[in-house]
């Protein structure tokens, strides 16, 4: 088994296992916090296209469909975790997929968000390659992630393989802001509290390129 195959497996493992109770597990409760405070950050408009990327069981998407009147989509590598969004949400698309590879067209979302999921991607510069690719050139992109200090990151990303729950690296600010930066996007707002960090970047369109590499819109 590779290394990705690894942290998907134990991911889905590990969040079917608790999809039924999520809200009521430490994942649930701390995620709480992070997903307040994305629906707050988070300024869509009617007719907008939203996709939640690692959507769990789709409180934040479901939240962001209740406050505006916009097309919402989520996705999740764990097909329990999915099945309770369908439960829950008739109104929004949810389907079983990686957050490394996005099934939807080029330029056809205006928001993309995730919450708490980057940490167990494999390569989470495939991610942010992918938001950009399905990101209209007025898109907006937040991530939100766990902060830690330098030496008990350290020691969790040590210790993080022998728990076996698909946790790969957490992020220092600077890393997750670079990682915008290096896919091109162009950082808007950043919020910081405790253990809680939340970028949010829009395309840089003079920046941006189609796949054959040509550029696909000048500013
Ligand atoms: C900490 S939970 C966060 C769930 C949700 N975003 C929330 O805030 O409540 C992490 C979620 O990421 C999902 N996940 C893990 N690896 C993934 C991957 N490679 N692609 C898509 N989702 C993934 C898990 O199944 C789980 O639902």
């Amino acid at each position: 088994m590779n290394q990705s195959n690894k942290h998907e497996k134990y991911s889905i493992q590990k969040y079917n296992s608790i999809a039924r109770n999520y809200d009521t597990t430490p994942d649930g409760r701390m995620t709480a916090d992070f997903k307040a405070k994305m629906l707050e950050l988070c300024k869509a408009k009617d007719g907008d296209f939203l996709l939640d990327v690692g959507c769990g069981n789709g409180t934040l998407i479901g939240a962001l469909k209740r406050k505006a009147n916009v097309r919402a989509f989520g996705i999740d590598i764990s097909p329990s975790m999915i099945d309770e969004c369908k439960g829950r949400y008739a109104d929004i698309d949810f389907s079983v997929g990686s957050g490394e590879k996005l099934p939807f067209d080029d330029c056809s979302l205006d928001v993309v968000v995730t919450c708490c999921v980057l940490h167990h991607l494999n390569e989470p510069r495939n991610f942010f390659r992918e938001a950009k690719r399905v990101l209209k050139p007025s898109g907006t992109l937040i991530v939100a992630e766990i902060w830690l200090p330098f030496g008990v990151r350290h020691i969790f990303d040590l210790f993080s393989p022998l728990y076996k729950a698909g946790d790969n690296k957490l992020f220092s600010h600077r890393r997750l802001k670079g990682l915008f930066a290096e896919n091109d996007f162009c950082v808007t707002g950043i919020y910081k509290r405790g253990i809680m960090q939340i970028v949010k970047g829009g395309v840089a369109p003079f920046l941006r390129l189609s796949h054959d590499g040509n550029v696909a819109s000048k500013p």
